[in-house]
């Protein structure tokens, strides 16, 4: 097709011959730009996939020695898997450290363990403990103020510490979506708020925060209902937060980190319906990657700035992209799968007759409203309509008529509403 499109070009010596020429030789031209580009996409995923992660992160350099010297980095979630093989990266590389989590003894052990494998480069003053809760998020500007007086500066937050789910989104109760949100996003963005004036006084290229979001915050995943939420809401905070950053010229950088499966205690802590414990390392996360490897390449996409890094298995990092290039096909084979790979994670048969539903407390009771004076222990769902729970709906539908024309009054128009 290309020697045709030449020819014709070459031979004609009158403009229409030309003209007719043109087309054939940028048909040509679209289909040469399209298997060029196609090569390159192959070459290039195929590259991902050897190094297990996306390209860019791929193609970082490893973090030379003394990278992150004069460096203060706080890190959550230090006294297991990611977090305390981040500190112990970091540490190597002449950061000095904060370490949170709830477990004072636990990050003890941490530090002792940095220091011993230091041989004499790290020293205890090198590293200090800052305990906390991130359920109890009211408490994060404390812990803030008590993690910036420990050196007196943060260069860099490592929003890490968090806890996963394992069980169907029908048999969890209310309160468990909340412990985790709470944990796994809503605690991120206070300590991030509350720590960004003092960023801003660091100064262009001085702060950055880096949050380990999971490949579950890109695309939903069976048994972690709440969990896929809370990782997708720190990408779209984060990502909102960057370009606002940008906008005012702070210089504060901001990575989204998302691992895939990692070998770490994740699945064994991850939380059931009733708030307890899976307790249960499951196939992906035994099988998961190194959890070395991993922070490696965090540490490598934070020195070379990146603002997103997925890092994963092949066989898991290959369906994303698929997922992201190729949704609409990609989720219709997730479904036809999702029974086999739910069932594998909790290794049981589930069904509809097999649904432990919640025992859980009637909406109002979760709330900061005063509890009702008649609990239920029924589920929601089974729970007869009475003419006080008729009432309660009652009310609410009156409240939400009352903000819908108060809407309108201010605006002129419901249509934002909703
Ligand atoms: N492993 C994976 O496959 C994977 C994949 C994607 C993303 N991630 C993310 O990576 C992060 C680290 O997970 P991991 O794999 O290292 O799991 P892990 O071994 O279970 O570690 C979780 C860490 O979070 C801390 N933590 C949990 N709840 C906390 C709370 N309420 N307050 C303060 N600290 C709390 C724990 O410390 P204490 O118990 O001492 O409080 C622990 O240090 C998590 O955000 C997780 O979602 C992991």
């Amino acid at each position: 097709m290309v020697r045709l499109g030449f020819d014709l070009v070459w031979e004609a010596d009158d403009m229409r011959m030309l003209i007719r020429a043109a087309p054939t030789l940028s048909l040509a031209g679209v289909g040469a730009a399209a298997i060029f580009a196609v090569s390159l996409a192959g070459v290039k995923l195929a590259y991902c996939l050897l190094h297990s992660c996306d390209f860019a992160t791929a193609r970082a350099r490893p973090v030379p020695k003394d990278g992150f010297k004069g460096k203060v980095v706080w890190i959550t979630g230090a006294s297991s898997g990611i977090g305390k093989e981040l500190a112990k990266q970091f540490a190597a590389k002449g950061a000095r450290l904060i370490l949170s989590s709830r477990r004072r003894e636990a990050l003890l052990a941490v530090r002792s363990d940095i220091v011993a494998a230091s041989r004499g480069t790290v020293q205890d003053e090198d590293i200090k403990v800052v305990t906390l809760d991130l359920e109890h998020v009211d408490s994060m500007r404390d812990c803030t103020r008590a993690a910036i007086a420990s050196f007196g500066k943060v260069n860099i937050l490592v929003n890490n510490g968090g806890v996963s789910q394992r069980c169907l989104a029908r048999e969890s109760m209310l309160q468990l979506d909340k412990r985790i949100t709470m944990t796994d996003f809503t605690s991120h963005i206070a300590l991030a708020r509350a720590l960004l004036p003092h960023m801003h006084d660091q100064g262009a290229g001085n702060a950055q925060i880096i949050n380990i979001s999971s490949l579950a915050g890109k695309c939903g995943i069976g048994l972690r209902s709440g969990y896929c939420a809370a990782k997708a809401a720190v990408l779209g905070w984060m990502d909102a937060l960057r370009a606002e950053e940008a906008a005012l010229g702070t210089g504060v950088k901001i990575l989204n980190v998302c691992p895939g499966s990692v070998s770490t205690q994740i699945s064994n802590n991850a939380l059931m319906g009733d708030g307890s414990k899976f307790g249960v390392t499951d196939p992906n996360i035994a099988t998961g990657l190194p959890v070395e490897y991993c922070c490696e390449r965090v540490l490598a996409a934070a020195y070379a700035e990146l603002e997103e890094s997925w890092i994963a298995r092949p066989q898991e990092l290959f369906p994303f992209y698929l997922y992201q290039y190729f949704p609409f096909w990609m989720r219709r084979t997730m479904l036809k799968n999702s029974r086999a790979t739910i069932e594998r994670t909790l290794g049981k048969k589930i069904s509809m007759a097999t649904l432990v539903l919640p025992t859980a407390l009637p909406i109002t009771q979760m709330s900061s409203r005063p509890a009702s004076p008649n609990p239920t222990t029924q589920t929601p769902s089974t729970r007869p309509i009475t003419p006080q729970t008729a009432e309660r709906g009652g009310e609410s539908l009156r409240h939400l008529s009352w903000i819908r024309e108060r809407h309108i009054a201010s605006r002129g128009s419901a249509s934002t509403l909703y």
